[in-house]
C-alpha cells in the first residue's frame, strides 16, 4: 500500500498519534497537511511519554521523513522549542524533518485575537487560544505571511503591513489590549527563520518525486471530522479541513488515490471546548471514564468531556471522509465499568436517524441507546471475551467498515493489528 491516511473520526483526541507512530514503522514520509499547535498527540513508547503539536507524529522513527505541508499553520516559535525537546529523545535534522515553504504563519497578533475574541462572552468556541482560526482568516483573505517570508525581512515588513491597520484598530479600541509593533514583530520573527530555516522547502515537489519513487506515504490527521470548517458542528470547530478532503489542498497530492483511509475512533466519545454532543454523560459514570481515561486535553490541559460511543457520528465520518476501515482505541477504559452502551441512533422530532447529517440538529438529538453486558477483559491474552466480541462486532456491523486495529492501552505494542495494512 502505497497511501495510506489516518483521519480523527469524532472530536479529536482520538488516539491519532499512537496510531501513526505504529504505521510509521513501515512508512517512508508522514505528512501532516491541516491544523497547527492546537493538536496535542501523544505517544508513549517504553514507558516514555512524547506529546507532539505540530511535527508529524512518524518523527520517532530515523528512517521516516516528516514533512509539515502547507496547509498547516505554523507558530514558528513553538515548532522550534517543539523541535528542541524532541530532539532529547530522537534524531532529528534538516534531513527527516520538512517544513513547507509556503505553510501560513501564526504570528502574535492572532494568538492575541483569538484570547481576546474567547475572552469576549456566551459565543465562545472554546478554542485552543494558540492563534488557529485568525492565522487561517489571514490566509483566506491573503494578508498572510508565508514560512518563505521570515527568511526575508523586506517580504516581512511588506507582508506584515497588510492588514496591520485593521488589526492596530480592534486592538486599541474594541478589545484595549497591547500589541506588538511591526518592527517589533519582524525582528522577532526573522530571528525565528533564522533558526529554522534549515527545515523549510519545497514539501510539494518532495511528495510529488516521493510519489513517483514509489516510496510509502502515511497522512497524519489533526483534530476530528466532526471538527472540520465545512463538515463539522459549526460553528464549535476547528478553521481547517480536517477530513480526508484537507489531504488533497493542504500536501499537495491532488486526486492521488488513498488507499486506506482510517478513521480513529475512542471506543466511547470525548469533546473538548464547546458545542453539541448528544451521548455526552453528565453523571458519576462520565466522571468515571474521564478520570479511568485521563481525559485531560494534551495542548490546552482541560478535562475533556465524555460519553457513550455514537454510531451516528461514526457513519456520517465515514461519508464524509471516505473511511475504509476503523481504528478502535481506549477499549481497556470501558473494561469493567458498572453498565455499558451505545447510541446506534437517534431521535429527532419523533423521527429515528441513523447518520448524523449535518441538517439534523445535533442539539435536539434524543440518543437511542443498545445495552451491552460490561466486558472485563484485561488484554493479558490474545483472545478477547465474548462480551467485547459482541461490543466490538456490534460496532463492526453498524458500520459497515472493518475494525482494522484495535487498542487497549496508551503503549506502541498495547494493540492489536486485525487487517493486513502493508
Ligand atoms: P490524538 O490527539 O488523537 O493523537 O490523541 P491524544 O494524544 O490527544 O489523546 C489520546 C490519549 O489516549 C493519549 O493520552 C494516549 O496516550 C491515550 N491512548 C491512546 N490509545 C489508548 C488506548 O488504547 N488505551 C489507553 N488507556 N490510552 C490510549
Ligand atoms: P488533536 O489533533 C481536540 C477544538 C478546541 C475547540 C475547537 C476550536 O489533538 O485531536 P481551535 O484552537 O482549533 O480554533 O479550537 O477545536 N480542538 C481540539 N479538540 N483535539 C484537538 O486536536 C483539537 N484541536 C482543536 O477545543 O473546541
Ligand atoms: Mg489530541
Amino acid at each position: 500500500m502505497q497511501t495510506m491516511a489516518i483521519i480523527g473520526a469524532q472530536w479529536g483526541d482520538e488516539g491519532k498519534g499512537k496510531i501513526t507512530d505504529l504505521l510509521a514503522e513501515k512508512s517512508d514520509l508522514v505528512i501532516r497537511y491541516q491544523g497547527g499547535h492546537n493538536a496535542g498527540h501523544t505517544i508513549w513508547v517504553n514507558g516514555q511519554k512524547t506529546v507532539l503539536h505540530v511535527i508529524p507524529s512518524g518523527v520517532l522513527h530515523p528512517h521516516c521523513t516528516s514533512v509539515i505541508g502547507h496547509g498547516v499553520v505554523l507558530e514558528p516559535e513553538n515548532f522550534l522549542n517543539e523541535l528542541k525537546k524532541i530532539k532529547t529523545v530522537a534524531k532529528v535534522t534538516p534531513e527527516n524533518l520538512k517544513v513547507s515553504a509556503t505553510a501560513t504563519v501564526i504570528t502574535q497578533y492572532h494568538k492575541l485575537l483569538d484570547a481576546a475574541r474567547e475572552a469576549q462572552g456566551p459565543e465562545k468556541i472554546g478554542t485552543t487560544g494558540k492563534g488557529i482560526g485568525p492565522a487561517y482568516e489571514d490566509k483566506i483573505s491573503r494578508r498572510a505571511i508565508k514560512v518563505k517570508d521570515l527568511l526575508d525581512k523586506d517580504s516581512l515588513i511588506r507582508r506584515l503591513g497588510v492588514g496591520h491597520s485593521e488589526k492596530a484598530i480592534l486592538f486599541k479600541n474594541l478589545y484595549q489590549i497591547d500589541f506588538p509593533s511591526i518592527e517589533e514583530e519582524v525582528e522577532r520573527l526573522y530571528k525565528l527563520g533564522q533558526e529554522m530555516k534549515d527545515y523549510v522547502c519545497d514539501t510539494f515537489s518532495l511528495i510529488d518525486e516521493s510519489l513517483a519513487k514509489g516510496k510509502r506515504l502515511l497522512y497524519e490527521g489533526a483534530q476530528g471530522i466532526l471538527l472540520d470548517i465545512d463538515y463539522g458542528t459549526y460553528p464549535y470547530v476547528t478553521s481547517s479541513s480536517t477530513t480526508a478532503s484537507g489531504i488533497f489542498t493542504g500536501a499537495g497530492i491532488p486526486n492521488h488515490k488513498l488507499e486506506e483511509v482510517i478513521g480513529v475512533a475512542k471506543a466511547y466519545t470525548t469533546r473538548v471546548g464547546e458545542g453539541p454532543f448528544p451521548t455526552e454523560l453528565f453523571d458519576e459514570l462520565g466522571a468515571l471514564i474521564q478520570t479511568k481515561g485521563n481525559e485531560v486535553g494534551a495542548t490546552t490541559g482541560r478535562k475533556r468531556r465524555c460519553g457513550w460511543l455514537d454510531i451516528p457520528l461514526l457513519r456520517y465520518a465515514i461519508k464524509s471522509s471516505q473511511l475504509t476501515s476503523i481504528a478502535l482505541t481506549k477499549l481497556d477504559i470501558l473494561s469493567n465499568l458498572p453498565e455499558l452502551k451505545i447510541c446506534y441512533a437517534y431521535e429527532v422530532n419523533g423521527q429515528k436517524v441513523d447518520c448524523a447529517y449535518p441538517g439534523i440538529n445535533l442539539q435536539h438529538a434524543k440518543p437511542l441507546f443498545k445495552d451491552f453486558t460490561p466486558f472485563k477483559d484485561d488484554f493479558s491474552e490474545s483472545k478477547i471475551s465474548n462480551d467485547l466480541n459482541t461490543y466490538m462486532s456490534f460496532i463492526q456491523d453498524s458500520l459497515g467498515i472493518p475494525v482494522s486495529i484495535y487498542a487497549y492501552g496508551p503503549d506502541r505494542n498495547q494493540v492489536v493489528f486485525k487487517k493486513n495494512l502493508f
